[in-house]
């Protein structure tokens, strides 16, 4: 769908700033999604928010991370073989981790897709499917659930863990309870929305800067400790 449609997403939405191009299709960075920054970008975003414009190929696919995050994830996801992201929502993060990780390894998805109003059409879940098809080759695991569920009869080494699912405190800390156990020596474990900076949206009641702060910055997990920290994203490496 999305890759049919690709010169009538540029017609639809004109020149936007801060959207990367690829072959595979186009993304768009944050800051686009409080109202003045999409109409600052493109007055006719307002009206394609709907995700079933990013499906149906009339719009960029929005990703819910800066231009810097999506580097930082390439970066870090390339060349790794066992790479699961918490939280799919449009596919932004996830095209990025496929995009760089290593062709014959696995990308585990896990989202409920659950907000979707029509649950048949789930143009959400439609939107990231369309998205992640576009970019890179390693085989994708789809698992339609929340990550509490997904964590039962997990037994996989994991080499890249993205946590961006549930952002309350408690959440975070269970996604890190439950799967940094699997995460391998010299793995990494990021977390979006987990840092406050300039300019940027997290304030330091956010639940992952609060989660982050708690486990990392004041002393709670041995053995791991903070390699990167870009805008939002907080990178924490297993030490080998
Ligand atoms: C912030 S968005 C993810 C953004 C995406 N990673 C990106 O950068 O473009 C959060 C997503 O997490 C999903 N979600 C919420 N609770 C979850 C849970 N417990 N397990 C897995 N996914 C969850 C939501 O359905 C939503 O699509």
């Amino acid at each position: 769908m999305r890759q049919a449609s690709d010169s009538a997403a540029a017609q639809v939405v004109g020149n936007i700033p801060d959207t990367q191009s690829t072959d595979s299709g186009e993304i768009l960075f944050r800051p686009f999604d409080t109202p003045e920054n999409a109409v600052r970008q493109s007055p006719r975003l307002r009206r394609l928010r709907h995700p079933v414009f990013s499906w149906l190929g009339l719009r960029p696919v929005f990703a819910q991370h800066s231009r810097a995050e999506h580097g930082a994830l390439l970066r870090w996801a390339s060349g790794r073989r066992s790479v699961v992201e918490i939280g799919v929502a449009e596919g932004g993060s996830a095209c990025a981790l496929r995009e760089a990780m290593s062709h014959d390894g696995v990308l585990y998805l896990i989202d409920p897709f659950h907000l979707s109003r029509i649950r048949l059409l789930n143009s959400l879940r439609r939107a990231a499917h369309s998205a992640v098809k576009g970019f890179g080759k390693s085989r994708v695991v789809w698992i339609e659930d929340f990550s509490r569920n997904a964590i039962r009869g997990w037994f996989g080494q994991i080499d890249l863990l993205f946590i961006d699912g549930d952002h309350a405190e408690s959440a975070v800390l269970q996604d890190w309870a439950d799967w940094s156990p699997f995460v391998a020596p010299n793995g990494v474990v990021l977390f979006h929305d987990a840092r406050v900076f300039a300019g940027g949206w997290p304030d330091p009641s956010y639940g992952p800067v609060r989660a982050v702060s708690q486990l990392f910055r004041e002393g709670g997990s041995t053995g791991w400790h903070i390699v990167e920290e870009v805008d939002s994203l907080v990178v924490v490496e297993r030490k080998a």
